[in-house]
Parts: C-alpha cells; structure tokens; sequence
C-alpha cells in the first residue's frame, strides 16, 4: 500500500484556513487536526467550531490529535463537528479501553498516540482497540521541531507487532517531517506521514507533497 500523507493544519495559515486545505485537497490522504488545550501541552490551537466549518469545505478524512487532558469529553463534540478518527495520547489513558469504547460509540475510528519517551510496551496491550497507532517524532505541542531519530526503533518495533499479529492498524509518525526524514520513516514501517512546516510553509506545497510521496516510497 503506497504512503498516506496527512498535511498538519498547524503550520497553515490560520487567516486563510479554507484556502489553504482547498489548495492541497486533490493530493493528499487526509487531514491532521491538532486540538491542544494549553494544559496537557503548553498550546491552544482550535476547537469544534474550526472543524465544523472546515467540514464544510471538505469532503477530506479529519483525523483529530488531542493534545488535551480530557479527550473523551470531546468525542460527542467532536464527531457531531465533522471528524472521523480521534487519537488519544496513552500517557493521559494509561488503559485507554473506555476511551476506545466511547470513540467506537459517536462512530469515530480511535488511535492512541505514543510520546518520543513513552515505550512501545503501553500501547501493545491496546493496539487491538486501534485503527491506528501514532509515534510522535517530537515532543508534542508545537510544530517546527527537529525530527528525533531514537523513535525509529519504536516504530519498527510496532510494524513487526503489527504484522505478526495480522492486525491492519496503520502506523502514523508526526512532528519533523521533511523528504529525508520521511524515507527514514517509511522504512522503519510508518505508512502516514504527517507533516506541517515542510508542506506548508514550503513555497509550492503541492510540489512538497510529492517529494515527500517520492522520498517515502520513490514515486511522484
Ligand atoms: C505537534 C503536532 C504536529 C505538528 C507537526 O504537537 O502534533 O502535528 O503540527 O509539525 P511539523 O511537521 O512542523 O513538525
Ligand atoms: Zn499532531
């Protein structure tokens, strides 16, 4: 199965949010929400209100990473608001199994997300419970951060649990995504590359999508 690319709202223009997913729309996979609460990460981003009026510009997968203290509370919200898939972090539900259940419950697919210090061992329990499993790359809360290549060992760890159990559990990474560091991620088996600056901050982000698609799996 080819790549997936999730573009990182973050790193786009807050002013101009409508034109900015328009502008990748055709040639990408989906779309990384990032919901921050200004206290499970030092950050505030954007709530239901922005989902729900971007819902209205794109027929694009919502994939809502929260970064907040109390995601369950938001799953009813959320997914009247228009996402599809939410993903919890493991280090705020330790034992995410209720989260799961009440994702599954407002018709949302659920992922739980491992930080760059958090061992594989706490979600392996879990993956089960997961149509996806999210590593982050950096430490989460802001975008623009360098790449950090000691969770790349974790990820091929999760593609050979992945695999020897048959599950179909897609692996994301997040945070540092560049041409290079993408091809690094594809191979230790990640198959959603999610990035912010380098697609839009790039000059021509279109063109930086395909680079990203090239360097990943050698293909424009
Ligand atoms: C960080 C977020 C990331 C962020 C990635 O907490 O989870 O999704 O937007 O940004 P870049 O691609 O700039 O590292
Ligand atoms: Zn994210």
């Amino acid at each position: 199965m080819p790549v997936r690319i999730a573009p990182s709202l973050l790193a786009a223009d807050f002013a101009r949010l409508a034109e900015e997913v328009g502008r990748v729309e055709p040639y990408v996979d989906l779309i990384h929400l990032d919901v921050m609460d200004g206290h499970f990460v030092p950050n505030l981003t954007f709530g239901m209100p922005v989902i729900a009026s971007l819902r209205a510009v794109t027929g694009l997968y919502f994939d809502c990473h929260l970064m907040v203290t109390n995601p369950i509370s938001l799953f009813a919200p959320l997914a009247a608001a228009g996402a599809n898939l939410v993903t919890v972090h493991i280090e705020v539900h330790p034992d995410p199994t209720m989260a799961a259940e009440r994702a599954r419950e407002q018709g949302l697919d659920f992922g739980l997300v491992l930080d760059p210090g958090t061992p594989f061992a706490a979600v392996s329990p879990f993956v089960e419970l997961c149509d996806l499993l999210l590593v982050m790359s950096v430490q989460p809360g802001f975008g623009g951060q360098a790449f950090i290549p000691e969770v790349l060992p974790k990820v091929e760890m999760a593609r050979k649990f992945i695999d020897s159990v048959g599950r179909a559990t897609d692996i994301q990474i997040d945070g540092g995504i560049n041409p290079e560091t993408a091809r690094r991620a594809r191979e230790a088996g990640a198959d959603v590359l999610v990035a912010g600056t380098s697609i839009f901050r790039a000059s021509d982000p279109v063109a930086a999508i395909e680079q990203l698609r090239a360097a990943a799996d050698g293909t424009g």
